[in-house]
Parts: structure tokens; C-alpha cells; sequence
């Protein structure tokens, strides 16, 4: 029972550590207005990105829309610690309406985890996008048991450099949800091969769990 105790208690520490802004999501947020899913598939490099937490572990991060027979899916690859490449998976839910297109959800499923962590779904917004050189997006997940919330932002480019009026473009949008773009960490793309050669499929490190304590 203590052990229980115990690793619950560092458990949710450690995962509370991850939210850190006050109060909960940005909201009625103006999103992309007719946004066109169809011109948002294949690569995107993300060229610069903000985690509210100070975490940078999502490095060299390419971002990807594709179909399957099963419906659209999202890989998000990464560069771990210089040395391994990562990939997510997740379903990616389109909004029927096209006022609300732009509020694309993500879900990623994890067979191995308690029934009510298997699948979790997060909001992955589209602030701002032109299709063909920038796109804004970004989560956020709120943690109703701090009152706190976290914010992952990323600043896509078609190409592995961003061009400085798609960079400007781009970040305009950002004051919609109150993150200064000053904060923005830029991707060296020159450091993003990795050691050692192995593709393997893990933990997405864009998105915070809240766990839910239950007495
Ligand atoms: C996901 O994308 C990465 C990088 O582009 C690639 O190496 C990996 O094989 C992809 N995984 C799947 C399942 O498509
Ligand atoms: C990501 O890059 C930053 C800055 O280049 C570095 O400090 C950090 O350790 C890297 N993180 C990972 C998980 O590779």
C-alpha cells in the first residue's frame, strides 16, 4: 500500500511538474478560417516550437498527414537526444463543419496502458496556415486538479528553413493565445541526424496527461 502510495505520489509530481501556466486554456480562440485539410497533407519540418513547460524534447520533429484505408493519421517523428529517431502515431479527427475545420483533434492509442489512459485525445489547432510555405498549430491540456494548464506550440515550415515573411506570418497569430514569440526555440536542422540508425515508435513529448486522482 505505501509503495502504492508512494509511486502515485511521484507519479503525479512528475506529471504535474508539466503544467505550469495559470488558470485553463486560452479560450473562443480564432482559428485558420476555412481551413482546407486536403492542402495540409504530407511533410512538415517544424522550424520553431514552444513548450510551456521549458522541455525541448521533441527535436527535429517532421510532422505528417497521411491516409490510410482506416481514416487519417498523423506521424510526428523526432530526434531523440541526437541519437535515435521516434515516431507517433495518432488518428487525427477532422470537424464535419467547416467553421470549425481548423479544430483538428489527434488520438493517440497505447494497447499496453489502464483502460482509461488507452486512448487519449488532444486538441491540435490550426491557428494559422498558408499551405504551402507556414502553419501555426498548437495543444493545450489542462490539468483541472492544479487549475494550470500547458501549451505546446509548433511553427511548421514546408521546407527545413523558414523564410523570414512566412516566419513573421506565422507568428503573428501566436497572440491569440498569449504566448510571446520571443519564447519560440528554433530547430537547428544542421544537428538532426541521429547516431544511430533505429525508426521505432514511441511516446509522443508534445502533449501532457493530466491524471485524474480518484478517491
Ligand atoms: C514516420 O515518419 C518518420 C520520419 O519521416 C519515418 O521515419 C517513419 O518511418 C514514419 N512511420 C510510419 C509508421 O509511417
Ligand atoms: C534538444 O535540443 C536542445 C537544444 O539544441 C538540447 O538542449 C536538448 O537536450 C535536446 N533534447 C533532446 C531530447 O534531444
Amino acid at each position: 500500500m505505501l509503495k502504492l502510495f508512494i509511486l502515485l505520489f511521484v507519479s503525479v509530481c512528475g506529471v504535474y511538474g508539466y503544467f505550469t501556466l495559470p488558470g485553463k486554456c486560452p479560450e473562443n480562440v480564432q482559428l485558420q478560417e476555412e481551413f482546407r485539410p486536403a492542402d495540409f497533407f504530407n511533410k512538415w519540418y517544424q522550424a520553431y516550437h514552444y513548450s510551456s513547460d521549458g522541455q525541448n524534447q521533441n527535436n527535429c520533429s517532421v510532422i505528417e498527414l497521411q491516409t490510410r484505408p482506416t481514416g487519417i493519421y498523423l506521424n510526428q517523428s523526432r530526434v531523440d537526444r541526437g541519437l535515435f529517431h521516434r515516431y507517433s502515431i495518432a488518428k487525427v479527427g477532422i470537424p464535419p463543419s467547416i467553421e470549425d475545420g481548423a479544430r483538428l483533434d489527434v488520438t493517440f492509442s497505447f494497447d499496453d496502458a489502464p483502460r482509461r489512459l488507452m486512448n487519449r485525445r488532444y486538441p491540435f489547432h490550426v491557428l494559422a496556415t498558408n499551405y504551402n510555405y507556414y502553419a501555426t498549430v498548437y495543444t493545450c491540456n489542462y490539468s483541472p486538479l492544479i487549475d494550470k494548464h500547458f501549451i505546446y506550440v509548433w511553427i511548421l515550415s514546408r521546407n527545413e528553413v523558414l523564410n523570414d515573411v512566412s516566419k513573421e506570418l506565422a507568428i503573428r497569430s501566436l497572440s491569440r493565445i498569449g504566448v510571446d514569440p520571443k519564447k519560440l526555440v528554433k530547430d537547428d536542422w544542421s544537428r538532426c541526424s541521429p547516431k544511430y540508425y533505429e525508426d521505432r515508435q514511441a511516446e509522443p513529448l508534445t502533449f501532457r496527461t493530466p491524471v485524474l486522482v480518484r478517491y
